[in-house]
């Protein structure tokens, strides 16, 4: 299978096999390019995707040794993410498969991240509770099967790791910010400021107060002590995301029943969260931020598309 994923900021193709086998998974990545901007900008990342798809394609099917005859089936996300970005995948997929005769499968992309566990040597077989913690989306699902996930609980504001960027935008670290937060936490107090984790009701989230905490401890201080205190502010932010994290996940196990946790997106990769979910499955680091391996893994137990079933799907920019 070649699977194909461009929601945001990823040009990614991969060339995985029905039993999960991942023969090749490129990942070029456009942070450089929007990190002046301090953000993703959507426009610009249309159009990197349109530049990018072809190459990146064809770099997946080398690194496969492989080519197009040889795959039978063509995934792709369909949704959420960027629509522009989205849509260069999904028109790219369509006319591969379309030109092939191939079925065609659209895949969500927070089901991707899920089976990003279903991958490889050691696959997390359901069912298991699964925090999905990425740029765009916080998320707490049980997962029951491979094709069913049920939404449990959900940010209700910002998503972790977009508290995580945002808190290194504050703290001059750059974009994307959540590993260089990582990085710099390591050097610092995480007990040296108390930020506040919101507490909402039932297992959902809130992290845009602690953003506001960190801009007014911020602003507190001049560029000196600013320089200073940096690392402190760093672990203490950090601290206070991760504690969000795991006492929802750990309520969510009660709650749900199920007896084992997995925690995966881009935020997966701290190495604080790590370290405080001794129990938890997490997804392979290459596998946490956005990659197209992982959406040939969902597809694999979605219902394929016949030609000309296909021609006619749209992308979808936010999560149903
Ligand atoms: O899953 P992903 O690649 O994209 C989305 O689907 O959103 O996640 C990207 C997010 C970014 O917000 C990035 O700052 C965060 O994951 N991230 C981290 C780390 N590595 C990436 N956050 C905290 N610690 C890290 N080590
Ligand atoms: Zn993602």
């Amino acid at each position: 299978m070649l699977a194909l994923e461009t929601s945001c900021d990823e040009t990614a193709a991969a060339v995985v096999t029905e039993s999960g086998v991942v023969r090749s998974s490129v990942v070029a990545s456009q942070a450089e390019l929007h990190a002046r901007y301090g953000g993703v900008v959507p426009e610009v990342a249309s159009r990197r995707h349109l530049e990018l798809v072809g190459p990146v394609v064809r770099e997946a099917l080398a690194a496969a040794s492989t080519s197009l005859d040889d795959v039978d089936r063509v995934a792709v996300t369909q949704g959420p993410g960027l629509i522009g970005a989205l849509l260069v995948g999904l028109s790219a997929a369509k006319a591969i498969a379309w030109a092939r005769g191939l079925p065609l499968v659209p895949v969500d992309h927070l089901h991707g991240h899920v089976a990003s566990l279903f991958l490889g040597p050691e696959p997390v077989e359901p069912p298991f509770a699964c925090l999905l913690a990425s740029g765009g989306h916080t998320q707490i699902l049980a997962v029951r099967d491979h094709a069913r996930l049920d939404r449990v609980g959900s940010t209700l504001d910002d998503a972790a790791g977009e508290a995580f960027d945002k808190g290194a935008r504050l703290l001059g670290l750059g974009y994307p910010g959540g590993a260089a937060v990582d990085a710099l936490a390591r050097e610092g107090d995480a007990e040296a400021y108390r930020f506040p984790v919101a507490r909402v009701p039932g297992l959902d989230f809130s992290f845009s107060g602690l953003k506001t905490a960190l801009l007014y401890a911020v602003t507190e201080l001049t560029p000196d002590e600013l320089a200073r205190r940096r690392a402190d502010l760093a672990a203490s932010y950090q601290r206070a995301i991760v504690r969000a994290l795991v006492e929802r996940a750990h309520d969510a196990l009660a709650e749900t029943r199920l007896d084992r946790l997995a925690v995966v997106g881009g935020v997966a990769a701290n190495s604080e969260l790590r370290a405080a979910l001794p129990d938890a499955v997490f997804a392979p680091l290459a596998l946490c931020t956005d990659n197209a391996a992982m959406i040939a893994s969902a597809a694999r137990f979605l219902p394929a598309v016949r030609p000309p079933g296909y021609l006619g799907l749209d992308a979808y920019s936010s999560a149903a």
